[in-house]
């Protein structure tokens, strides 16, 4: 069963509108419809605030602003992560982005909301708000952590010292935009009041940090706050935590003991939600006529926000990608009153990569190298930072297996100079890795009299695959037919977990099932061998078979719901878990990644210089598929986006304001199919013995890192011009 490429369990319940998302639950009963009022100016106070004729608006329940709103908890830095900190609204006069919650309206219908919204009456002083990266860049200052926990910086070796004596050099600096994720489903939430305690219908990535935040946000026993999100209209890192939305609409059915619901407009999330941090990123490499790097360093500056500090792990990969004796890697933050950065598909890896292996494209061309042998050339054997082994390196097969695919040979070895037509036609190629990560998990598996197998756990699914792979694996593991599965998620009474992110999901999740269907075969085992009415009774089971809903033990066989009719008829069940990977030794031990082979080609227009993607092929390692078709929907989807990054997408702040001006997808561009030619992915068959039981890695986000450097580095050999501004847009390349 693991691998296969079982179509999506829940895709009939999807596709016909009877998956349920936050704001869909009509169980909940008649609700009423928040709607937020943002702030129209980036930084200064609220002077006068007006919601007089709001309220004698008809249909209207209540207009919150600071005036009115309920005291909330702080958000408390002594918590690890912020996605479980507190996440008060409305908290004063204050304002520090543009966009930023200055009331909610609550009417009986969205239109009435929306109507009076327009006639709450906000004056303001205006302060000085810092909104320009490039004047900001002065004032950097060191994070203290970067995301995920890593150091801000690394120092190896004698970094100056071995770049200043190195043959060739490359010292360039690349910029990255503001970026957001932009999940189909919009941020969404619908509070149920029920007595003291809250349902919570949210669209969220992780239930226990939605549990955890809301209910220190209402200083309140997180038991009374239950969170129900069984689907997810994807997150992509923007649903980690929660937002305003929700503290509102629970804010609001508090106050109102009725349920109300709330969510974002498309350009309410160009505001609300945070933002990849735009990036300012030094790249030097130092190296040998042959190629060899002697030195390589990675210095980033990018913005956050002054109150919730926030530093994507921009040079994380390459602490672990490329050997060099002499290596440096930092970050720096420029404080803007902006929105605050956050995480966004790929923190700090997609950027990042975007850069280095620009950067590494150059070295190339500046030594005359192929750019996939000069990787090639620099593979180390050991983690070179953190000197410990790698788990199941498979950075080299990646390169070559991509490149005989691709037909890399025929690159054009001089820039500029194949033509295809009106069209200039190049090559690029990038490397990819991205760390694996590991959290903890809780699952339960319980099977019923029927013989179905219930699996539950508070994981979501956010359109990533979590009820097919896990029906996988809790299928594999009890020897059932997938169909005799069901799997539960996305509740706060069920089993833990660490939920979606990170591209820890799978892996985590899948895992603990693995486990707990094997501690239940162990129950199942004991109860048959001890049954005096069972066929398998006093048998010895080690080598025990389980398929097609029967265990068999020599030439003795049963149903599995024949043991459990008799031996435990109200359901048998087991539990199954991973834990933090800072608690296993083998995520100390090893240096755990997956890798992969970006290649693209492109044609620019001679004469207008637009760009056309023509094709993309990536070769991966991730250890086990866990799904072939939802894998490779993962890699492809982040593929994407990566062409996006290289070539389209940018959020402008208006430096006057500190508005985002492109606030929707007419004008914050995105790849569409249009601009997507022919993308595949490729899995190299693999099996890491060190991250879990079933060498499963995390894939969602490793197939954007180095996508966009791919699409650059064509860019380049297509035309001789090197943008390192990105996205790169027509005016650049001209
Ligand atoms: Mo991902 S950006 O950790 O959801």
């Amino acid at each position: 069963m693991i691998g296969q490429a079982l179509n999506r369990v829940d895709g009939p319940a999807k596709v016909t509108g009877r998956a349920t998302y936050a704001y869909e639950h009509w169980e909940a009963g008649q609700p009423l419809y928040g709607f937020i009022v943002g702030a129209t100016i980036g930084k200064g106070r609220i002077t006068r605030i007006d919601t007089e004729n709001a309220e004698r608006t008809p249909g209207v329940h209540l207009v919150m602003t600071y005036l009115n709103a309920p005291e909330q908890g702080p958000r408390d830095e002594s918590v690890s992560f912020e996605y479980w900190r507190a996440q008060p609204v409305l908290t004063g006069p204050d304002i520090h982005y543009h966009g930023e919650p200055v009331a909610l309206v609550v009417a009986a219908t969205l239109e009435q909301a929306r109507a009076a919204a327009d006639l709450v009456e906000v004056e303001y002083t205006v302060g000085r708000g810092r909104f320009d990266f490039a004047e900001q860049e002065d004032e950097v200052y060191i994070p203290k952590v970067v995301n995920a926990g890593l150091p801000t910086d690394t120092s190896v070796g004698d970094f100056d010292a071995g770049f200043d004596s190195a043959e060739i050099r490359i010292d360039e600096y690349y910029t990255t935009p503001y970026e957001f994720s932009m999940p189909m489903e919009p941020h969404a939430c619908l509070v149920e009041p029920r007595g003291e305690d809250l349902v919570v219908y949210v669209s969220c990535q992780i239930v226990d940090a939605a549990q955890t935040s809301i209910a220190s946000t209402l200083q309140i026993d997180p038991e009374r706050v239950q969170i129900v999100a069984p689907f997810v209209g994807g997150g992509f890192g923007s649903k980690l935590g929660i937002h305003s939305e929700t503290i509102l609409a629970a804010l609001a059915a508090r106050a109102l003991r009725q349920p109300v619901k709330v969510a974002l407009t498309r350009q309410q999330i160009f505001q609300l939600i945070g933002m990849r941090p735009i990036s300012n990123q030094r790249v030097r490499l130092g190296a040998g006529r042959d190629g060899r790097l002697t030195a390589i360093a990675h210095d980033v500056t990018m913005h956050t926000n002054p109150d919730v500090e926030y530093a994507e792990q921009t040079a994380a990969t390459t602490r672990s990608l490329y050997a060099a004796p002499h290596r440096l890697t930092s970050h720096r933050l420029a404080p803007l009153d902006l929105p605050r950065g956050t995480d966004v598909r790929a923190p700090g890896e997609a950027p990042g990569m975007l850069a280095v292996e620009s950067a590494m494209d150059e070295l190339a061309y500046s030594l005359g190298l192929d750019p996939v042998e000069l990787r090639i050339r620099n593979e180390p054997t050991v983690d070179p930072e953190r000197e410990v082994p790698y788990s199941d390196r498979h950075l080299v097969e990646c390169l070559r297996e991509g490149a005989r695919r691709f037909g890399w040979e025929e690159r054009p070895a001089t820039p500029a100079s194949v033509r295809d037509g009106r069209w200039l036609v190049g090559y690029g190629m990038s490397a990819a890795i991205r760390g694996h990560f590991q959290g903890p998990t809780a699952v339960r598996v319980r099977l019923e009299a029927d013989g179905t197998a219930v699996v539950q756990t508070d994981m979501t699914d956010i359109g990533t695959g979590t009820y097919t792979v896990l029906t996988q694996v809790a299928a594999d593991g009890l020897g059932l037919p997938p169909d005799r599965v069901r799997i539960e998620l996305g509740r706060s009474d069920l089993p833990t977990s660490w939920g979606s992110g990170g591209s820890w999901g799978a892996a985590n999740s899948c895992t603990a099932v693995h486990r707990a269907c094997m501690a239940l075969r162990e129950k199942l085992l004991v109860a048959a061998g001890g049954d005096t009415r069972s066929p398998l009774h006093g048998l010895d089971a080690a080598d025990a078979v389980f398929s097609d809903g029967n265990v068999g033990v020599g030439g003795a066989s049963e149903a599995l719901s024949e043991i459990v009719t008799r031996n435990h008829p109200a359901g048998l069940e087991a539990e199954g878990g991973t834990r933090f990977m800072g608690d296993d030794p083998n995520y100390t031990n090893y240096s755990i990644n997956t890798y992969g082979a970006h290649f693209a080609e492109v044609g620019v227009d001679a004469d207008t210089a637009e760009i056309r993607l023509r094709r993309m092929l990536g070769v991966f390692s991730v250890g086990t598929v866990l799904n072939a078709k939802t894998t490779r929907s993962q890699l492809i989807g982040g593929m994407i986006w990566g062409a996006g990054a290289a070539l389209e997408e940018e959020a402008v702040v208006d430096a006057r304001s500190g508005a985002f001006v492109n606030r929707d997808f007419a004008q914050y561009l995105v790849p569409v199919h249009a601009d997507i030619p022919d993308v595949d992915a490729v899995v190299l068959d693999g099996f890491d013995d060190k991250a879990n039981v079933l060498g499963a890695k995390g894939v969602g986000e490793l197939g954007i890192c180095g996508a966009g450097a791919s699409v650059a580095n064509a860019v380049f050999n297509a035309t001789g011009v090197r943008v390192r501004d990105f996205p790169i847009t027509i005016e650049k390349v001209l």
